[in-house]
C-alpha cells in the first residue's frame, strides 16, 4: 500500500484535528502518501481530496472542528454516487481509508469497500460516546467537560435564586454525556433513557428534595429523538408540583471547542493506530481503546452490538444524586 485517504464524516468532534495530525505523521513515518479529503464521503463523490503534509496539519492539535470539514451525504447512499467516489479513489491509486465518525461513517465505508476493495479502518470520532468498541469516542470528554462547566454555572443561578433548573445535554438517543456530566456536576436527578424515570416518580424525587434541606435542584436532561424535551418534562412538574423552573438547553456548544488532553491523547493514539493497521494490511476493523489499551473491532458490530452505559456509574447515580 502506498497511498492512503482520511475523511471525517457525521457530526464533528473536538479532537478530529488531532487525530487527522497524528494520521498524517504517521503515514508519512511509514512512507505512505495520505489525502485528505473534504466534507466526509460527499467530498469523495465531488473529488475534493488533497495531499496532506506536516506543514498542512500543524497547529490544528488544540482546534476543535474538523479541518477536513464533514457533512451527511445522501448521494452516497446512491451506487451512482458511490461509482464516483470509487473512481476518484482509482485515478489516485488510493488503496485505505481512515474514516473517523460513528456507526453511520462506518457503515456507508464498509458498502464502499465491498464494491470496490479498499481498504478501511474506522476511528470512534463523535460527542455522543454511543460507539461500541471503545470505553470513550474521540470528543466525548471535551463535551462532558462542557456541560460540567455549563452545569456548574447554572448552579451558581439555581442556589441564588432557590430554582429548579433542567439542563438538557447531547447523546444521540444515549445517556453517556448526560450521566458523566451529571454524576461530575453533582445533579439531583439525571434523566437517561437507558434508566428511564416516570414523571411521578421525577415529581416525588423533587418533592423530598425541596421538602428537606434543598432549595434548588438541577436536572440534567439526556436530549430525546426532539432536542427540547425539557421543556415538557418541566411544563409537566409545574402542574403537578407547582414548581416555577427553568430549563437550559446546551445544544451545540457541546459540539465546539478545544480538545481536552484526555482527547487529544485518545486521538493521537487512534490516529496512529489507525494507519499500522492500513499499513499492515489489515481492512473492516475500528481502532478503539479499550481498558487503556488499543482494541480492534469489526466494524459491523459498530452497528449490529449496542455500547452499554457503565453499570456501576449508574447504580452509583441513585447514591449521588438526591
Ligand atoms: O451525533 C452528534 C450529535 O451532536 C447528537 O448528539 C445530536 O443529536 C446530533 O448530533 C445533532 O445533529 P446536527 O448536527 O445535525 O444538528
Amino acid at each position: 500500500m502506498k497511498r492512503i485517504g482520511i475523511l471525517t464524516s457525521g457530526g464533528d468532534a473536538p479532537g478530529m484535528n488531532a487525530c487527522i495530525r497524528a494520521a498524517v505523521r504517521a503515514a508519512i513515518a511509514q512512507g505512505l502518501e495520505i489525502f485528505g479529503i473534504r466534507r466526509g464521503y460527499a467530498g469523495l463523490i465531488h473529488d475534493e481530496i488533497e495531499l496532506l503534509n506536516r506543514r498542512t496539519v500543524a497547529n490544528i492539535i488544540h482546534q476543535g472542528g474538523t479541518i477536513l470539514g464533514t457533512a451527511r451525504s445522501s448521494e452516497f447512499m446512491t451506487k451512482q454516487g458511490r461509482a464516483l467516489a470509487i473512481e476518484n479513489l482509482d485515478k489516485r491509486e488510493i488503496e485505505g481509508l481512515i474514516l473517523i465518525g460513528g456507526d453511520g461513517t462506518f457503515r456507508g465505508g464498509t458498502v464502499l469497500s465491498q464494491e470496490c476493495g479498499v481498504s478501511i479502518i474506522g476511528v470512534p470520532g463523535t460527542i455522543d460516546n454511543d460507539v461500541y468498541g471503545t470505553d470513550y469516542t474521540i470528543g466525548f470528554d471535551t463535551a462532558v467537560n462542557c456541560a460540567l462547566e455549563a452545569i456548574d454555572r447554572i448552579r451558581d443561578t439555581a442556589l441564588s435564586h432557590e430554582r429548579l433548573f433542567f439542563v438538557e445535554v447531547m447523546g444521540h438517543h444515549t445517556g453517556f454525556i448526560a450521566l458523566e456530566s451529571g454524576i461530575a456536576g453533582g445533579a439531583e436527578e439525571l434523566l437517561i433513557p437507558e434508566a428511564p424515570l416516570s414523571v411521578d416518580e421525577l415529581c416525588s424525587h423533587l418533592e423530598r428534595n425541596f421538602n428537606g434541606e434543598k432549595r434548588s435542584a438541577i436536572v440534567v436532561v439526556a436530549e430525546t429523538e426532539q432536542p427540547g424535551d425539557s421543556f415538557r418534562i418541566a411544563r409537566a412538574v409545574r402542574d403537578k408540583l407547582g414548581f416555577d423552573s427553568r430549563v437550559c438547553i446546551l445544544g451545540h456548544i457541546q459540539r465546539g471547542g478545544s480538545p481536552t488532553a484526555r482527547d487529544r491523547v485518545l486521538a493521537g493514539k487512534l490516529g496512529v493506530a489507525a494507519v499500522q493497521m492500513l499499513a499492515a494490511g489489515k481492512s473492516g476493523y475500528m481502532v478503539g481503546e479499550i481498558n487503556w489499551r488499543i482494541a480492534c473491532t469489526p466494524l459491523e458490530y459498530t452497528w449490529k452490538k449496542k455500547k452499554e452505559l457503565n453499570v456501576e456509574l449508574v447504580e452509583m447515580r441513585k447514591l449521588l444524586c438526591e
